[in-house]
């Protein structure tokens, strides 16, 4: 039977209707993990929360260790993963507030412990990357949003920055011309790693605000709390509606 494990970011620290059982602080051959794993379950399905950034969140994302985090949830018996993350949105669609089921990944982060074959074992591994996000946990993830009828886009390529500052609009006009709709912090090395553990992983992204330059004016915390805000109820019921259906 498949275990599912939801990691949240900025914006979901914890999750509503979870029946906490138990919290575990794993230590890993990579580490310690961003927090204690919470043990629960939602409407009977047993779920693994972790928060990306620490409970209080202050690991900002290139400290963040996804090794450990992917690790542990491989200890305990994670199968898939439902990861959450707070984007910056730079196509037209992908308004504030706004929810896509990402398809595609561009990384631009760099110096982040980014796989588990480091070269110490005695076989070379390359794993395959075409696809990086499970086809088959999307298509639950986008079903599950139709029989509520959240209103989200199917796919969407995420550009992966390496923060903690955003960035500037000329970089933001270089990924779009790039291909990305969403940009954000946290997505890789964490999907690749995931696949690397053979986890399915897919990713709910929710838009905080428009990608530098694209708004009048600078970003502002305030906006980005309060479109998160928006956002995070709609991905509170899609999570509700994905544990009872899909
Ligand atoms: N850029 C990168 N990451 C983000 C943004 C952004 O504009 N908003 C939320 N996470």
């Amino acid at each position: 039977m498949s275990k599912l494990a939801i990691i949240g970011g900025t914006g979901l620290s914890q999750i509503n209707g979870l029946m906490i059982t138990a919290t575990q602080a794993l230590k890993t051959p990579f580490g310690t993990p961003s927090a204690p794993f919470v043990l629960g379950s939602i409407n009977g399905k047993e779920i693994v929360f972790l928060a990306r950034h620490g409970n209080p969140h202050i690991i900002p994302p290139h400290k963040i260790n996804y090794r450990a985090n992917i690790w542990g949830l491989k200890e305990l018996g994670v199968s898939e993963i439902i990861a959450v993350a707070a984007v910056g949105g730079i196509t037209s669609a992908m308004a504030p507030a706004h929810i896509a089921i990402p398809d595609q990944i561009i990384d631009y982060s760099y110096g982040r412990e980014h796989t588990f074959f480091t070269g110490e074992s005695e076989t070379l591994t390359h794993i395959d990357f075409t696809f990086p996000y499970n086809k088959q946990m999307r298509a639950r993830l986008i079903q599950a949003s139709a029989k509520q009828n959240i209103a989200i886009s199917t796919k969407g390529i995420y550009g992966c920055t390496q923060g903690p500052r955003l960035e500037t609009a000329a970089e933001i006009n270089r990924m779009e011309r790039d291909g990305c709709d969403l940009v954000g912090m946290t997505g890789m090395p964490e999907a690749s790693l995931a696949k690397e553990l053979n986890i399915d992983y897919a990713t709910i992204a929710v838009v905080a605000n428009w990608g530098a330059g694209k708004s009048a004016g600078e970003i502002s915390m305030t906006e980005i709390e309060r479109h998160l805000e928006k956002g995070m109820t709609n991905v509170a019921q899609l999570l509700t509606s994905f544990l009872s259906c899909c």
